[in-house]
């Protein structure tokens, strides 16, 4: 049977993770090994170049799955027809620049992004944000977008999740195969709140299990929570593979579920769960089937990680804000 191809568009797809996510997307690694893909590539005026000799790399590949690439600066034939969307391209941080003037910038690329998106996509589009500040970019675009169910704009969290399950293993000498159930909560930055106490390690809870709250507070979770700018202090550059990786199993556990007895962290609108405040994008433990999510409901929170989820959340609030005063969302 052939199948029909998917569209999937990669705005900022001549940057280093665009450059490390297309050829994973164009080999079937983003929907399965029987799906096969459009892609499309928003960039700047300034980036296209760089994307056409990107698309002349993949031409090269010879991808069975690769059915047509288009390159375009224009958002509105970028996204036209869309079914799956990696919002990769953001505005930097640069010298002197206040966190007001970063959310404005942004503000002018997620807010038409997210219109175009409104207008143009298929009705089936999931969008995941990965440009920071990828919780409030989302929100951004989301509000832009208010024809598409809120639900299928979403953050990424995926790479903290990842960085928090590889860190866990070390730890207690497992392999990450036998981590399963970690959260991390609240915002893509500094103040996320990775949760092992309802996560297991090889069937045990890791908390009991680890037994050592001075590594928890003094090692874990500040290791996992500043591993971005870590990454970027050794590397020269912030992390592109591990980021595309985490884009790619985003989608790829959205679209085909998480495994029995695992769940995923996603960056979601929240529904006021756990006491989150209602409508930002904020980190969650969500279990997906047939594309879609559900917050994982239950789980017993201690007063060392509601502390720590209200001051992630309360850092979103306060960009929330930030952005509603800019006239952004
Ligand atoms: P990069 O600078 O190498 O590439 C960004 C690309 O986006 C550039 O090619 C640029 O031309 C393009 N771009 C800029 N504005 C655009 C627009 N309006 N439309 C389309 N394209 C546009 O950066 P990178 O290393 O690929 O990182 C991209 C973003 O991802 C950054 O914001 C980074 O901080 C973020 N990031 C997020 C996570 C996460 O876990 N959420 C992890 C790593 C990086
Ligand atoms: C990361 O977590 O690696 C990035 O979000 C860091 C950054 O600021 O680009």
């Amino acid at each position: 049977m052939t199948r029909t191809p998917v569209n999937v568009t990669i705005t900022g797809a001549a940057g280093q993770i665009g450059y490390a996510l297309l050829f994973r997307i164009a080999s079937g690694h983003l929907l399965g090994a029987d799906v096969p893909v459009n892609l499309r590539l928003l960039e700047i005026p300034q980036g296209l170049k760089a994307a056409e000799g990107v698309a002349m790399e993949l031409d090269d590949c010879a991808f069975p799955l690769l059915r047509d690439i288009t390159i375009t600066d224009n958002a509105a034939t970028a996204f036209d027809g869309a079914n799956v969307a990696l919002l990769v391209g953001a505005r930097p941080r640069t010298a002197g620049m206040e966190r007001g003037d970063l959310l404005q910038a942004n503000g002018g690329i997620f807010g038409p992004q997210g219109k175009a998106i409104n207008d143009h996509a298929a009705d089936d589009i999931k969008v995941l944000v990965v440009g920071n500040p990828a919780n409030t970019n989302a929100l951004i675009a989301q509000r832009n977008a208010p024809d598409v169910p809120a639900e299928r704009f979403t953050a990424m969290t995926r790479l903290d999740h990842n960085r928090a399950v590889a860190q866990l293993a070390k730890k207690t000498g497992v392999t990450v195969n036998d981590v399963k159930k970690l959260t991390i909560w609240g915002n893509h930055s500094a103040t996320q709140y990775p949760d092992i106490f309802h996560a297991e390690v090889a069937g045990k809870n890791a908390a009991e299990l680890v037994n050592d709250q001075a590594w928890l507070e003094n090692d874990f979770i500040p290791t996992v929570a500043k591993r971005g700018a870590a990454i970027i202090e050794v590397r020269g550059a912030s992390s592109a593979a591990s980021a595309a990786n985490a884009a790619i199993d985003h989608v790829h556990t959205w679209v085909n579920g998480t495994a029995e007895g695992d769940w995923t962290s996603m960056g979601i609108v929240s529904d006021g769960s756990y006491g989150v405040e209602p409508g930002i994008i904020s980190s969650f433990p969500v279990t997906t089937k047939d594309g879609r999510f559900e917050i994982v409901q239950g789980l017993e929170i201690s007063d060392f990680s509601r502390a720590r989820i209200d001051a992630s959340v309360g850092e979103l609030v306060e960009e929330r804000d930030a952005v509603a005063e800019l006239g952004l969302i």
